[in-house]
């Protein structure tokens, strides 16, 4: 894709039987069903079936969240209430293109309020929260696309209620900001008994896909973040990889396509290790789209992250010597927003250090990255390496399409649903019941049954 991304992958493709690659012969047979997963996609997205709204996300009208966004950045502090789809995606956006110590800056600096995200119910942590902020001026942003998940709802009570013992209700609700579901669920009758605030996640749009919603970029446009440019960078992306060319010119189909033939191949796990600090949070956005998206009826490879340098002196052993079971990609940023010259020594015995002193530091994690994947490569292991051109708001949104592009397509060759996640409302059905929500007390038993069987066994020390 010029401009956003370029994928290479010629370690992970041979034509002579090379260890840990796939033929190319192989892979073309796939030519045309991955047309169809772009016609599949296609369809999904003009019918408005479920599930296939991100596509139309790139193409939204956001300026009722941008309004909402310019509302939000008028407070001190915004606590967003929310989890998995509902935070992972904030996360990551903030992580990217932030000052790493965003909340630490002065307001100047900062340019937009401080940013909390209560995604656990973890007393601790929401305490530490609430410690931090003044009632008075800050907003509580709560997402749920069910408006009724245990964790969020727990912890916006929490939150709800605290700034109620110190401004009162009507002070409070001015105060609070709802995205969710149009018609459905708990928060959605919030906002109707009380007129508070509300953006809708639009229809047909699962958690995971939604980070290019309201989800996402009502907070991210309080922050700062330019949220066209994550919207041209998706739109790019999406013009560019729906467009069935050959698979080799395509970087979603490639990477789908590697990714289930190496999984048929008995590389179940797919490692994902950027070389920056700020794409730690996307590897997390990445594992929970991966893992809900292909992860059922038996089958699915596991996310795995790492992050690059510092896993190279942790998780580097294991992958280059350990089972051949992982199909590895590592992400590379060209140029990068910092520079940073390694000083000379200036002390007779530093002069070893020598060698490195005059040197780029971003020129050093690159060649960090290059060694890591050559050292993969060596032991017969398949890499596949993603260079950015740089870390913008363009870039970001044209990978986070990508990603969201690929995984569907990897769901259509598994012939499994990527846009449900049966196991992951089962557990929380489970959590209903134990917290006694009416209609679940089937749950309960469940439970009782399932989890005296892990019990009926245990030894301690
Ligand atoms: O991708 C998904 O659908 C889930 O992981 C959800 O994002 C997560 O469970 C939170 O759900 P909700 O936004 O309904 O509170």
């Amino acid at each position: 894709m010029s401009g956003l991304l370029s994928i290479l992958f010629g370690s992970a493709i041979s034509e002579n039987k090379k260890k840990g690659a796939i033929s190319l012969s192989k892979i073309e047979e796939f030519e045309k069903q991955l047309s169809d997963a772009d016609t599949w996609l296609k369809s999904g997205m003009e019918n408005g079936q479920e599930g296939f709204g991100w596509l139309r996300l790139p193409y939204q009208d956001v300026s009722s969240l941008k309004e909402q966004g310019r509302w939000l950045s008028g407070f001190e502090s915004i606590i967003q209430i929310g989890i998995g789809g509902s935070a992972l995606g904030n996360r990551m956006l903030n992580n990217a293109l932030l000052h790493p110590f965003y909340n630490d800056l002065t307001p100047e600096k900062r340019k937009g309020p401080r940013y909390y995200l209560a995604e656990n119910v973890d007393p601790e942590s929401n305490n530490a929260i609430w410690e931090m902020v003044d009632p008075d001026k800050t907003a509580l942003l709560v997402i749920s696309k069910s408006g009724s998940t245990a964790e969020t709802m727990a912890n916006f009570l929490f939150f709800f209620n605290k700034m109620q013992e110190s401004l009162d209700r009507d002070e409070t609700l001015k105060r609070v900001l709802v995205i969710t579901d149009p018609e459905k669920g708990t928060l959605r009758a919030l906002v109707n008994d009380t007129g508070c605030r509300s953006l809708e996640v639009p229809s047909g749009v699962g958690g995971r896909y939604s980070v290019l919603s309201p989800v996402g970029l009502a907070a991210a446009s309080a922050v700062g973040i330019d949220i066209d440019d994550l919207l041209a960078g998706a739109r790019e992306a999406h013009s560019q990889l729906s467009c069935s060319s050959g698979i080799l010119d395509n970087p979603a189909h490639i990477l789908s396509t590697l990714t289930f033939l190496h999984y048929r191949e008995g590389r179940n796990i797919n490692v994902l290790m950027p070389y920056t600090d700020s794409l730690n949070a996307f590897v997390e956005w990445y594992a929970q789209l991966w893992a809900e998206s292909i992860g059922k009826e038996g089958k699915g490879s596991t996310p795995v992250r790492a992050l690059g340098a510092v896993d190279q002196h942790s998780q580097v052993q294991l992958y280059t010597e350990g089972p051949d079971d992982k199909l590895f990609t590592l992400i590379n940023v060209e140029k990068r927003n910092s520079v940073l010259t390694i000083p000379h020594p200036n002390e007779g015995s530093l002069s070893p250090l020598g060698y490195m002193g005059g040197k780029d530091m971003s020129q050093m994690i690159g060649f960090e990255a290059r060694s890591t994947a050559s050292a993969i490569a060596a032991s017969g292991k398949p890499v596949i390496w993603i260079d950015l051109p740089d870390l913008s708001a363009k870039t970001l949104g044209g990978l986070i399409f990508f990603y969201q592009y690929a995984t569907a397509m990897l769901g259509y060759l598994l012939s499994i649903n990527p846009f449900d996640q049966p196991g992951v409302e089962q557990g929380k059905k489970y959590t209903y019941g134990l917290m006694g929500r009416k209609g679940f007390e089937d749950n309960v038993s469940e439970v009782e049954k399932i989890f005296s069987s892990i019990e009926s066994l245990s030894t301690s020390m």
